[in-house]
């Protein structure tokens, strides 16, 4: 499996309900929605209102990386404006099994996301009840850094982990992924790639069918 979730992140939001619908006209596969909230990242991005705003124009399934403290304060918020899937740091849930727990009662993907720093062992205790793990390949909070190389070998060891185990999550890499890496981290064994600026930056819809054509002519 190879997906592509553009991350609005990087985005014009000048014209964003335009460069959404261009992403999708493209081929991508989700789109990327990363909701900051200044206490777990450093940065603020934005939230319910935007969300609710471009559901109206889109039929993509919305990836909502939520970087934000207790998480589950919020979580019939996020699924009512619109996220499909959810995904929440195993680092900002003061008890992550219950945070998981609380999603799975709801209609919506559940995802769990763990920093560069932070052990594939965290996830252990959900693992089973998880639709998607999200390796993140830079520290979160920001678009446009380069990625961790050592996170290239952590998607490897949570591949492995899945298989060993037969669990159903699929394995989604996110930060500094661009066409010169997009390969070696696909043959490491993720299938969910977000891209910020390398989908928003220049020619939109090129760079989209640039990272598909990556996959498709190398297999
Ligand atoms: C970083 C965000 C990413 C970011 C990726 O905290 O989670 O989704 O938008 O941006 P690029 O692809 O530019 O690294
Ligand atoms: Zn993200």
């Amino acid at each position: 499996m190879f997906k592509l979730a553009p991350s609005i992140l990087a985005a014009d939001f000048n014209r964003l309900g335009a460069q959404i619908a261009e992403v999708e006209a493209a081929g991508a596969d989700e789109l990327h929605i990363d909701v900051m909230d200044g206490v777990f990242v450093p940065s603020i991005s934005f939230g319910m209102p935007l969300i609710t705003s471009i559901r109206k124009e889109s039929n993509m399934f919305f990836d909502v990386h939520l970087m934000i403290t207790e998480p589950i304060r919020y979580l019939d918020e996020f699924i009512k404006c619109g996220a499909d899937g959810i995904t929440v740091h195993a680092e900002a849930c003061e008890d992550l099994e219950e945070t998981v727990r609380e999603l799975k009662k709801r209609n919506v993907k559940v995802g769990v996301s763990v920093k560069p720093a932070t052990q594939i062992a965290a996830i252990k205790a959900v693992a089973p009840m998880l639709d998607r793990v999200l390796v993140m390949t830079v520290e979160p909070g920001f678009g446009g850094q380069k990625l961790i190389p050592a996170c290239v070998d952590k998607v490897k060891e949570l591949r492995e982990y899945r298989e060993k185990f037969g669990y159903k999550f699929d394995i989604e890499v996110d930060g500094g992924i661009g066409l010169s890496n997009v390969k070696e981290v696909y043959e490491a064994g993720a299938e969910v790639f977000v891209a910020g600026t390398a989908v928003f930056r220049g020619n939109i819809a090129e760079n989209v069918k640039h990272f598909k054509g990556e996959i498709i002519s190398a297999y």
